[in-house]
This record gives C-alpha cells, sequence and structure tokens, in this order.
C-alpha cells in the first residue's frame, strides 16, 4: 500500500493562520507590524526564488518584510555593517541573511555573519546563543525547518515519544537541531553522516527516518523500515534528463513537469520509498511549506518577546 503523503502546504497555511489574530493584535497594540530584515547578497539562482516565496509569504501573514540587496562582489564587511544596521533598527524584529554568501566573501564569511545577529532577532535559530538554548531545552529562537518537521509530525498524529529517530545530515541548520528536537520530546535519536557504516542497516532501524543530505535520490527502499515514517528535507534542483527519468516511472507527471521546464527539484528520498513508507513527505509541498511558516512563527515570536510591556 502507497505511504500516507503528509501534506506540508495545509499545515503551513494552518500556522500561517493560526498566526493572523498574534499579528493584527500586536500592530493593534504599538502601531505598526513585526517586521522582518531579509539580507540577500548576490544572485543565487535557488536564493532569489526562496527569498521570493519568504518576502510574499509574510506579506499575506500582516509582517512588513523588507529586502536588502548586497553585492555579489561586496567585502563581507558590507554585510555585517547591514546587520548591524538591522540590529539596531526599533522597527526591524527578525532578521535573516540568505545561505550561500557568495564565495568571495570568504571561508568563514558564514559564521561572522551569524555570530553578528543579535539572538533576539535571529528568526532562523542561527547563532550560537540560540543553538546553545536549544541543547539545553530553554526557551530560544530554533530553526525553522526542524522545527517545520516537528509540526508536521504533531498536525498528522504521529508519536514521536518513544520512537527510533535516525537522522541522516548533521549540517547545524537541520541534522543537529532536528536530533535535539525529536531528543527532548523522547524520540531515541541516532545521528547519520557519511561516514557512518552500514547507512542502510542504521536507517532501517528508524520509525521516523529524517533525510536531510542535500543528495537526490538518495535514499533507497533498502534504508526503510516497512510502514516507517519519512521526511525528505531535501530540496534538489536537477537536470540531466537520464537521472530523473532512472527515478520516476513513464507515466509519472513528474517526468512531464521535467520535459516542461528542462529541470526539476528532488527530495532526498527516492519515489521508490513511497511503496515502501507508512507516511511519507513529498517534495515539493512537504517540509519547504513548514520552514516559510516556522520563519513567521519565529518573527510573531520575536516581536512579542521584543515589544512585551
Ligand atoms: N538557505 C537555505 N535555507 C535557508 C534558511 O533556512 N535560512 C537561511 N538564512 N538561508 C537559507
Amino acid at each position: 500500500m502507497p505511504a500516507r503523503i503528509l501534506d506540508g502546504a495545509a499545515a503551513g497555511a494552518a500556522i500561517r493562520a493560526e498566526l493572523k489574530p498574534r499579528v493584527d493584535a500586536l500592530h493593534a497594540r504599538v502601531g505598526r507590524p513585526p517586521g522582518l530584515g531579509i539580507v540577500l547578497a548576490g544572485h543565487d539562482p535557488g536564493s532569489e526564488i526562496y527569498v521570493r516565496n519568504k518576502l510574499r509569504t509574510a506579506g499575506d501573514a500582516g509582517i512588513r518584510a523588507e529586502l536588502i540587496r548586497v553585492a555579489a562582489e561586496a567585502p563581507v564587511g558590507e554585510v555585517l555593517a547591514t546587520v548591524a544596521a538591522l540590529n539596531a533598527r526599533d522597527d526591524i524584529d527578525g532578521i535573516l541573511v540568505q545561505s550561500p554568501l557568495p564565495a568571495g566573501m570568504g571561508d568563514d564569511a558564514e559564521t561572522r555573519v551569524i555570530d553578528a545577529i543579535d539572538p533576539a532577532k535571529d528568526v532562523d535559530g542561527f547563532t550560537p546563543v540560540n543553538a546553545g538554548l536549544l541543547v539545553q531545552n530553554r526557551p530560544g529562537l530554533v530553526a525553522c525547518t526542524p522545527s517545520g518537521v516537528i509540526e508536521l509530525l504533531d498536525r498528522s498524529g504521529i508519536e514521536i515519544k518513544g520512537a527510533r529517530a535516525v537522522i541522516i545530515g548533521r549540517s547545524d541548520i537541520v541534522g543537529k537541531p532536528m536530533a535535539l528536537l525529536l531528543l527532548h520530546r523522547h524520540a531515541t535519536v541516532t545521528i547519520c553522516h557519511s561516514r557512518t557504516q552500514d547507512l542502510p542497516g542504521v536507517a532501517r532501524t528508524a520509525d521516523i527516518l529524517v533525510a536531510a543530505i542535500g543528495k537526490p535520490a538518495f535514499v533507497t527502499p533498502d534504508f526503510v523500515k516497512p510502514g516507517a515514517v519519512v521526511i525528505d528535507v531535501g530540496i534538489n534542483p536537477v537536470s540531466d534528463e537520464a537521472r530523473v527519468r532512472a527515478w520516476f516511472p513513464p507515466e509519472s507527471p513528474r517526468l512531464a513537469a521535467f520535459a516542461r521546464h528542462g529541470t526539476l527539484t528532488v527530495g532526498d528520498v527516492h519515489p521508490a520509498v513511497a511503496e515502501v513508507a507508512g507516511a511519507i513527505t513529498p517534495v515539493p509541498g512537504g517540509v519547504g511549506p513548514l520552514t516559510i511558516a516556522m520563519l513567521l512563527a519565529n518573527t510573531v515570536r520575536a516581536a512579542e518577546a521584543r515589544l512585551r510591556t
């Protein structure tokens, strides 16, 4: 029996609808909407799409999102100065610097920029202060994609307590915070990575399997215990037709979409996993809409905390 599809678009819309009265109440109380500053350096095509979606969705939710562009050739100091200005502005409650930064800004640019963000406005949850608060299960701003996954599991009625959870990927922005959130909800958690031995075997122990590695169709059916919940965090643009044809059956509408656009966004999970899993998130329409919804939720939380009387 094919897996139940976990509808991230519906869950994201529900979260945004729940935020609306809080946005309206805050706006009425302080005379301005919550403010989100988004910094985009350069013109990475993926980032352009993400940022456009964030701006539009924030506006629809009554949040005033402001885009500040920095030239691709600019030194990292210009991003740091932009962040400092946003830190100082009273009408800005949340700050997001879109990743990746242009390579020319240096290997340590991302770290320097994250360190410059006021933790009270860190709506990505990437600063060491917020990451540390999460380790200790104390209130703070939590990275949007992993907190969105928890929301989706909860709203889908999937029990986390006592479950065996396996996360493939150990990034600071998804894998590690995902592991901590699942641990705090009393799952038994394993983090896997590129040096893990017998990765499919470890993954097969999971009741909840989270794939966050950035490799299209990497997680094949042999990674999945029958009936497991599979969360696909991958958003991988693929333009190699032979690969796309190998992954999807000839009648799949995804092949028609590839033919139209010459590119296709593919998750980290192979489409055939849907025949083994009990429940699975689609790409697109799974985790992605939750990430944006949680960004807005973090912005509202940051605004409420800053403007508490
Ligand atoms: N680039 C891809 N995903 C993200 C994200 O969640 N936050 C930021 N700042 N950049 C990203």
